[in-house]
């Protein structure tokens, strides 16, 4: 199946001379949900602007459904609903009205039927008469995307959708997020929880400082990169680590009473190929006794973490 959105070397450098991308290439799937991640500033929200028309590529091409953004503009913005960073609705407008006034932008002929499957699907119907002004900021944001949907579009960016929601209004979003994707609509977020993207996405993509650092499935990204931590309490300190135990990726603590090893979640990795049995086994060969254990797993947050300060080191 065609990918519903193609960046190729894309770049933006701002009037400023800065350069927010720096030759992005991506290709999103039509149905999935990817989640963008990237620390303040790495160039997110500049490289949905670039999709939706709000910001001039320095170089490179978009297309979305096979539509170029700059040669078919009006038809491959017809497919793209975007929910902004930015809240933006401060007016006197009543609710229903600005739904359907989004969708009119558009040229699609009115539809009450479709714009009130989508007040109620964000549990704003019983607001559709109310004026903007008069409502919470939650509600405010779920607007938004009631507006970026009223058109029927085919791929729709959420910008940070829970930035300042609630606990309770972040699980309903994420609801809503998985009920448009079985409705085959495809989604781009960008988020700074990553526990969003571990909840919802099929693939991340991490950007850092304008580049596309990794794109994976985010199971895959979890498999090769989450790591299991082990930490062992010794029933008796040791002075240093027995001969036999070199090599193995052991790291005996400061006092001596604990010992920590780091291996892949596959179960490999490390010094001991055998993996945490193996490990065990040769530690009761050599001689040590264990009081106690622990393991903890690297979350998607640590894998994150690890490779922006990664690339932050490298281009330091
Ligand atoms: N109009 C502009 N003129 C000059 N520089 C800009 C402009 N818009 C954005 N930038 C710069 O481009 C970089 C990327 O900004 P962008 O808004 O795309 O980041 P982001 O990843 O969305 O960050 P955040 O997580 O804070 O929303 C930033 O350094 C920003 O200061
Ligand atoms: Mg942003």
């Amino acid at each position: 199946m065609p990918a519903i959105l193609t960046l190729k070397q894309v770049s933006k450098t701002y009037a400023t001379g800065f350069k927010a991308l720096d030759g992005v290439d991506l290709e999103i799937r039509r149905g999935e949900i990817f989640a963008l991640l990237g620390p303040n500033g790495a160039g997110k929200t500049t490289l949905i602007g670039i999709v939706c028309g709000l910001v001039n590529p320095s170089g490179g091409s978009v297309s979305v459904a096979g539509y170029d953004i700059r040669r078919d503009y009006r038809a491959a913005r017809s497919l793209i609903g975007l929910v902004p960073q930015e809240l933006t609705t401060d007016s006197f407008e009543l609710v229903r009205n600005a739904v359907a006034y989004s969708r009119g932008l558009f040229g699609k002929p009115a539809d009450p039927a479709h714009i009130e499957k989508v007040l109620r699907s964000l549990s704003l119907w019983d607001k559709r008469d109310s004026k903007i002004i008069t409502l919470s900021g939650g509600m405010k944001r779920r607007l938004l995307i009631a507006k970026a949907l009223a058109h029927e579009p085919q791929l729709l960016f959420l910008d940070e959708p829970t930035a300042g929601v609630d606990v309770e209004l972040r699980r309903d979003m994420w609801a809503l997020v998985r009920s448009l994707r079985e409705t085959g609509v495809t989604v781009i977020l960008t988020t700074h929880y990553i526990e969003e993207a571990e909840e919802m996405a099929d693939r991340v993509g991490v950007i850092s400082k304008g580049r596309l650092i990794l794109v994976e499935d985010k199971a895959e990204l979890m498999r090769k990169l989450g790591t299991k931590h082990l930490r062992l309490q010794l029933k008796q300190p040791l002075a240093r680590l027995p001969q036999e135990l070199e090599g193995l990726g052991l790291a005996l603590s400061a006092d001596g009473r604990e010992i920590g090893y780091s291996y892949g979640s596959n179960g490999s990795g490390g010094g001991a190929a055998g993996g945490v049995g193996d490990l065990l086994a040769a530690l009761t060969r050599a001689g040590v006794a264990i009081e106690d254990l622990q393991t903890t797993e690297s979350s998607l947050e640590e894998i994150f973490v690890g490779l922006v300060h990664e690339t932050r080191s490298a281009q330091a």
